[in-house]
């Protein structure tokens, strides 16, 4: 298997100890393409578990998540196969990889993997929904807040399974004869527990509706997913989404869909430092939240033949109060970088985080490069500065530790990102793409 960063050994252990340093001040002007969607390609790979068929996904991004749940999934007996050369795009990014679960060899997900990748739990919808069973272990803490599975539990037993807390685990048992469709209302919306739900109840007999699903892009690539294997499904991306169970589903090919997350991370990187940029292989309408407070902060954002072009030449950065919701609303995901962005703004805005409790590791690290930013409760207040500087910093979570390098790419001087590999687990050749438009950003290895 060809390995993007290095070639040398598995993503995530060559990572570890790496760091990114980066010399702000260049703009970015050029053309980044943008991955498959890692929120989309993990739930996906995990829906190879319904079926004995082959599920071929193209587009799968080449990051750490993806090859640790690869991983999990061979336990389960999935056999992965990844055509090398061959099947790789011409750009050599994201794969196509080819997932076979002729038979379920073992119905556990073990602490030591799912501890690593909280997406790892999602296995218990599928495992359940074919074998019957499934022992899971609980997630764990998580840096970025409680993150608790009650709506896993509550959204399974709504369809007949029995669930059982034993020493870490979640013990999960379909009735005999195997779940049954049943109307479940979550509530709160959980991208995970809607994932979970919708798998599970592909293969459940009778009808399942879910209500106060999530609408994520996400949610509705998984049901195409699902749709093309054979699932009966209808309403993915409103708030019901109604599944009429078959008794077996067959392989399919899917393309992942872009990385939302991807683009607008790179659009607020173009916002920071000024430049024009286009990023390919993606579609305005997955973020569109999202780039209109890019917009309203001075930005130019245009729909191109297969992507977005943003620009912002002359003209300072405007200062926009965000606050983040699930789909369609402004993505929790994006709200460091886009705090990173307001550092700079001509005054101030402020940030609110409704989704996760404990999301503003990053505000502590961008004060280190300059950045005036105090926290009330779940809101940031960011005052705007003329300048920030380039400092050592840590990388304290996936999202939060790219907002770092997007505040690097405008600081004066050399920014020292270590901890970095959260970022390996969710952008794919993040130095390449950067790179590319004119920035200036290593990676370097001790
Ligand atoms: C997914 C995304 C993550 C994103 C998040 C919100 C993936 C792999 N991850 O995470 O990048 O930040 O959606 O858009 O797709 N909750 C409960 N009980 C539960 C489940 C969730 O209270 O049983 C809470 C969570 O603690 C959180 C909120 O619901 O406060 C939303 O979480 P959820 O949508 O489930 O996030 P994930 O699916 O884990």
């Amino acid at each position: 298997m060809a390995h993007g960063t290095s070639g040398k050994a598995g993503l995530a252990r060559i990572a570890h100890m790496d760091r990114i340093r980066i010399v702000g001040g260049n703009e970015l002007n050029g053309i980044i393409p943008i991955s498959g969607a890692k929120n989309a390609a993990l739930p996906l790979m995990i829906a190879s578990l319904l079926t004995s068929d082959t599920l071929t996904l193209e587009n799968v991004p080449h990051l750490a998540d993806v090859e640790l749940l690869m991983r999990i999934l061979g336990n389960h007996g999935v056999d992965v196969a990844v055509n090398g050369r061959r099947e790789r795009q011409e750009d050599g990014y994201s794969r196509t990889i080819h997932f076979t679960c002729r038979t379920i060899v073992d119905t556990t997900a073990p602490y030591e993997l799912v501890a690593k990748m909280r997406a790892s739990f999602w296995v218990i919808g599928p495992l359940l929904a074919r074998e019957g069973q499934a022992r899971v272990s609980l997630p764990g803490g998580c840096a970025i807040g409680t993150r608790p599975v009650d709506l896993f539990i509550e959204g399974l037993e709504a369809l007949g399974a029995t669930m059982e807390i034993d020493g870490g685990y979640i013990n999960a048992t379909a009735p005999k004869g195997g779940l049954i469709g049943a109307r479940y209302v979550f509530p709160k919306v959980s991208v995970g527990a809607t994932h979970v739900l919708m798998m599970a109840a592909t293969l459940a007999r009778g009808t399942t509706v879910i209500g106060n699903a999530a609408r994520e892009p996400e949610v509705v690539d998984l049901a195409n997913c699902l749709i093309a294997m054979g699932a009966k499904i209808s309403g993915a991306g409103t708030s019901t989404i109604t599944i009429e169970g078959v008794t077996s589903l067959s392989g399919a090919r899917h393309r992942v869909l872009p990385d939302r997350i991807e683009t607008g991370t790179y659009a607020m990187a173009v916002a920071m430092t000024g430049g024009d940029v286009t990023l390919e292989n993606t579609d305005m309408a997955l973020l569109d939240t999202a780039l209109e407070s890019l917009r309203r902060a001075g930005a130019d954002v245009s729909p191109t033949n297969n992507g977005i072009r943003i620009m912002r030449n002359g003209g300072g950065i405007k200062p926009v109060d965000v606050v983040t919701d699930p789909f369609p609303g402004f993505p929790t995901d994006l709200q460091a970088q886009f705090m990173a962005l307001m550092t700079r703004s001509s005054g101030i805005s402020h940030i609110t985080e409704t989704i996760f409790e404990n999301r503003f590791m990053h505000v502590q690290e961008l004060a280190r490069l300059g950045a005036k930013i105090s926290l009330s409760g779940q809101t940031a207040r960011i005052e705007g500065v003329e300048k920030l500087k380039g400092a050592p910093v840590m990388a304290t979570d996936l999202r939060a530790s790219v907002s770092l390098v997007i505040a690097g790419l405008a600081a004066e001087g050399e920014t020292l990102v270590s901890r970095i590999y959260h970022l390996d687990r969710g952008f794919e050749r993040l130095e390449d793409k950067l790179t590319r438009c004119g920035a200036i950003v290593e990676r370097i290895s001790d």
